[in-house]
């Protein structure tokens, strides 16, 4: 039996889904389909659009779904490319009525040491979603300057280690392999960040994975497209696990929600603003100890929710952020 992805706080995602007016539910992360499962049997009018930039993962997806039939449509592709994608299965602006974004890596994708995402086994160093495009991690190691590897270990958080880190990656460059890092990694780096938590190449590996794999750009491309898609009431659903992307996605979300009005709160609006929407609650929603200890790669997911409310003011289809 195929032992799949565990859904993170999929119960709360059906829920709040469940506020939305009938209709398509966009799935842009789909991996194995865990949330797309629970949503399609949630209720028997929900049709689903899964979207995944990962072949191998939505095979798996697709034999998991199957039952459902014409209730769920699976799309190979980057999430950036939502509008194009789902414009050519008909499904046009202000038509989705949610969209779901489960950032990250798949259980699939870390546990395949062949994809060389993860620091605790032997793989290549590729860290590549889409295997079939862009550069992988050996081209980023191996041909990085020392600046540019220091900017971006620090983009992500890594201040103290980010010079030494890169130096002794460039002095033993060629790497090949993710233990070969993590070897130089763990030589590198100083004896008071290995007190801090979590394994000491975590950092560098998620800096790398999402260098190569430009999630920042996906990501600032799909939350504002998801404007444009959404219908009116409809919500977008993220899950996020590193403070880059949820500061992203927060940022976005007040911004959407204010429409970038600076007047001051207590006078009425003169700047011609206009909401997008709003948030469903303030702050995060985060899973319970109980699916932590089930499930300990959702510790640290964020979820966050916004509705889109297009206004009366003849507002139809959001504009660009
Ligand atoms: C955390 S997993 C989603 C798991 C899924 N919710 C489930 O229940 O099985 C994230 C998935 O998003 C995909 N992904 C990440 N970035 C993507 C992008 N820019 N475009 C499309 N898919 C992406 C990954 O390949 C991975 O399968």
């Amino acid at each position: 039996m195929t032992s799949y992805h565990l859904p993170v706080m999929a119960e709360t995602v059906v829920k709040l889904f469940s506020h939305c007016p009938n209709g398509c539910i966009v799935d842009a992360t789909v991996g194995t389909g865990g949330h797309a499962e629970a949503i399609l049997l949630s209720n028997d009018s929900i049709h689903v659009v899964g979207i995944d930039r990962d072949s191998s993962v939505l095979e798996l997806c697709r034999v998991r779904l199957e039952r459902f039939g014409n209730r769920i449509k699976l799309i190979q592709g980057r999430f950036s490319q939502i509008e194009r994608l789902l414009g050519e299965i008909g499904v046009g602006s202000s038509q989705a009525a949610g969209i779901l974004l489960d950032l990250g890596l798949n259980s699939l994708q870390v546990d395949t040491p062949g994809r060389g995402f993860s620091y605790m086994v032997d793989g290549p160093l590729d860290m590549r979603m889409d295997a079939t495009q862009g550069i992988a991690a050996s081209d980023l190691v191996n041909e990085a300057t020392e600046d540019e590897l220091v900017e971006l270990f620090r983009a992500n958080g890594e201040y103290q280690n980010a010079r030494r880190v890169s130096r002794a990656i460039i002095a033993s460059r060629p790497l090949h392999s993710t233990t070969q890092l993590v070897d130089v990694i763990d030589r590198a780096v100083s004896g008071s960040a290995r007190k801090r938590k979590g394994h000491v190449a975590k950092r560098f590996f998620q800096a790398m994975r999402v260098y190569v794999n430009e999630e920042q750009a996906e990501l600032a491309t799909v939350l504002d497209a998801s404007m444009r898609l959404l219908s009116d009431g409809g919500y977008l659903i993220t899950i996020s696990y590193h403070s880059g992307e949820d500061g992203m996605i927060k940022a976005f979300m007040r911004y959407a929600e204010t429409g970038g009005c600076q007047c001051p709160p207590q006078l009425p609006c003169r700047c011609g603003a206009v909401s997008l929407g709003r948030m469903v609650f303030r702050g995060v929603r985060k899973p319970t100890r109980d699916e932590i200890d089930n499930n300990p790669r959702a510790k640290s997911a964020k979820l966050r929710a916004f509705e889109r409310v297009i206004s009366a003011t003849g507002e139809r289809e959001g504009r660009e952020l």
